[in-house]
């Protein structure tokens, strides 16, 4: 996947703002410019963010999508609840802030003038108000640990038509990495891309797909 010049700057812009504005970006905005890069040559269509925290990840892909003249609306789903916020970064080290709330979400999307629907849930169960939705691409980075990376790719997998992004795909996080792993050995989904802990799963394309409906090894 060719990483665009747009989503770097985005990213850097970003990654900046929210640092200067009290927040941060998830592991210093590293996986941004691959995030952003992957919702655009998805092209028009909606995008769904699991696990917003300052919004750095939710931001990058609706203010590359602005800026590239792309259509569709960035849905963002995290409680922002303190129990399931410190279960994920407390006791991790982290030196800079972790308390976002949902009104820092919304106050740094209007800083960047770009608008986020937010869900304020738990990604599992799948929050009812999306449960008709459909999505050109989505970003996992909400609760890494247990069944949590699995339930996210399986509530996903028959809503996004073209790109499934996850951070954090690195030894610390054993259960994204069992999850990447799944979901690239599944008929409908393929390994596309990683480069450092950013991973991009494409949803397989109709002539590509080797089912055993359509494989006939004498044809090679
Ligand atoms: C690492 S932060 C996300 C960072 C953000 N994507 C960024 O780019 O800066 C993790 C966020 O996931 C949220 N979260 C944890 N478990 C979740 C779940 N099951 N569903 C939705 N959000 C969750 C937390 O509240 C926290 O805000």
């Amino acid at each position: 996947m060719r990483i665009l010049t747009e989503a770097i700057e985005v990213a850097t812009e970003v990654t900046k703002a929210l640092a200067e504005r009290g927040g941060r970006a998830a592991d210093n905005g590293v996986s941004l410019p691959f995030l952003g890069s992957m919702a655009a040559w998805a092209g028009d269509g909606d995008h769904v963010d699991i696990g917003a925290l300052y919004g750095a990840s939710a931001i990058t892909v609706a203010l590359v999508k602005k800026r590239l003249g792309l259509k569709g609306d960035v849905y963002c789903i995290d409680p922002y609840d303190a129990e399931t916020r410190d279960r994920r970064v407390v006791g991790t080290g982290l030196s800079s802030p972790v308390s976002a709330t949902k009104e820092e979400l919304l106050k740094n999307a209007e800083f960047f003038g770009v608008e986020l629907k937010l869900i304020q849930k738990l990604s599992h169960p799948w929050p009812e108000e999306l449960k008709d939705n459909v999505f050109a691409t989505a970003y996992i980075d909400g609760d890494h640990s247990g069944e949590g990376p699995m339930n996210d790719f399986l509530n996903l997998r028959g809503r996004v038509t073209d790109y499934i992004g996850t951070d954090n795909m690195e030894e610390e996080y054993p259960d994204v990495v069992r999850m990447v792993l799944f979901a690239a050995a599944q008929d409908d989904w393929q390994l596309f891309y990683k480069n450092f802990i950013f991973v991009a799963l494409r949803k397989t394309l109709p002539s590509r797909g080797l089912s055993a409906g359509n494989y006939n090894p004498a044809e090679e």
